[in-house]
């Protein structure tokens, strides 16, 4: 990976009123572009440089399945060569993607997520996004979709980000970019965002107050904070820490009630506190398919009883809260 696949996003940025931050943020990701060796890197590379160049016809963001067409179908053995190459970059976790006509199936319909929450959130057109935990940035596409002046989206899982990267191949857009850091990677001082997502993160923090405290210095007064995690039912006192695992996750630490969650956002200095959604993750939503091969949630409940995961722990709920970072 290369710190020159983000020099169009940078001059990009430079153009906004994040301008000041480019500089820092563009040393932080060669910083992690130089030492963020990955076994599987080398790998990953080969796959993107063996893409075919395919110039698209159409481009669609805004609808459930991101990606382009192309002016004509693709003979078959240039459709087989980009389906055989894209799947190199297994496991596609999320999406879909549908790119000259080969549709990535991916482990989750995050399209889903995105319709739970389109209708709720301020609207973004024109608005500095900044996507923490992104994956490989399915949700920053359907931003742009709706009209975002730019989208950071960052995430640390060198997979996803070469993933961004194998979409942008055909996409050609330089208002978004995933970059391959973590929320701590950002300069420490980095604030001026419209909007901030943090979705499917706040359980993989082991200090989730911190967390939301981060996420509000990074945004404007008044601008908007979109949260979405594991909760559970119980009252504002109530959060579970699980024992060990959680759905077959290490690394979950604390899945609180929707009631503690306000709480929380409350006592870190946000305000208009609403909450837009609260939902089971079904086996319809997140399953293992041709693009994400290993087990996935049906395999991780108690086979007996679906509201239970594996371990006894309540099976994913998970809800959606936009906040207001307070003046
Ligand atoms: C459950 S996924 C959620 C992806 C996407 N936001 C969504 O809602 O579909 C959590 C993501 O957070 C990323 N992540 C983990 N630790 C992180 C950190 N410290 N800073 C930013 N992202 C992190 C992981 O690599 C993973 O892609």
């Amino acid at each position: 990976m290369e710190i020159t696949e983000f020099q169009t996003f940078f001059a990009r940025l430079r153009s906004t009123a994040l301008a000041e931050w480019g500089a820092a943020l563009a040393a932080a990701t060669a910083a992690r572009v130089n030492t963020g060796a990955h076994g599987d890197l080398a790998r990953w590379e080969l796959a993107l440089a063996a893409l075919p160049m395919i110039a698209p016809d159409t481009i669609a963001l805004n609808c459930a399945s991101v990606g382009c067409q192309p002016a004509q179908p693709l003979a078959p053995d240039l459709a087989q060569r980009l389906h055989d190459t894209l799947q190199r970059l297994h496991p596609w976790r999320k999406g879909p993607f549908s790119i000259h006509g080969v549709d990535i199936d991916t482990e989750w319909r995050s399209d889903w997520k995105w319709e739970r929450l389109a209708n709720a959130i301020a609207p973004l057109s024109g608005r500095l996004v900044l996507d923490v935990g992104c994956g490989n940035g399915y949700h920053g596409w359907r931003m742009l979709g709706a009209d975002a002046a730019l989208v950071l989206g960052i995430d640390p899982t060198l997979l996803f980000v070469m993933q961004f990267l194998a979409i942008n191949r055909y996409l050609q857009r330089d208002e978004l970019a995933v970059l391959p850091l973590a929320l701590e990677d950002l300069p420490p001082l980095l604030t001026g965002f419209d909007t901030v997502f943090s979705m499917g993160v706040l359980y993989h923090r082991r200090s989730p107050l911190d967390h939301l405290d981060a996420l509000r210095r990074l945004l404007r007064p008044g601008g908007e904070l979109v949260l979405e995690t594991l909760v559970i039912d119980g009252d504002a006192q109530q959060a579970l820490v699980p024992p060990g695992r959680y759905a077959g996750m290490r690394n979950v630490w604390f899945i609180p009630s929707v009631a503690a969650l306000i709480l929380w956002l409350t006592r870190c200095g946000f305000q208009r506190v609403q909450v837009v959604d609260v939902s089971r993750t079904t086996v319809d939503e997140q399953r293992t398919t041709a693009w994400m091969r290993f087990q996935s949630l049906a395999d991780q409940l108690d086979p007996t009883d679906g509201r239970r995961t594996c371990e006894g722990l309540p099976a994913p709920l998970r809800a959606i809260i936009i906040a207001e970072r307070v003046n």
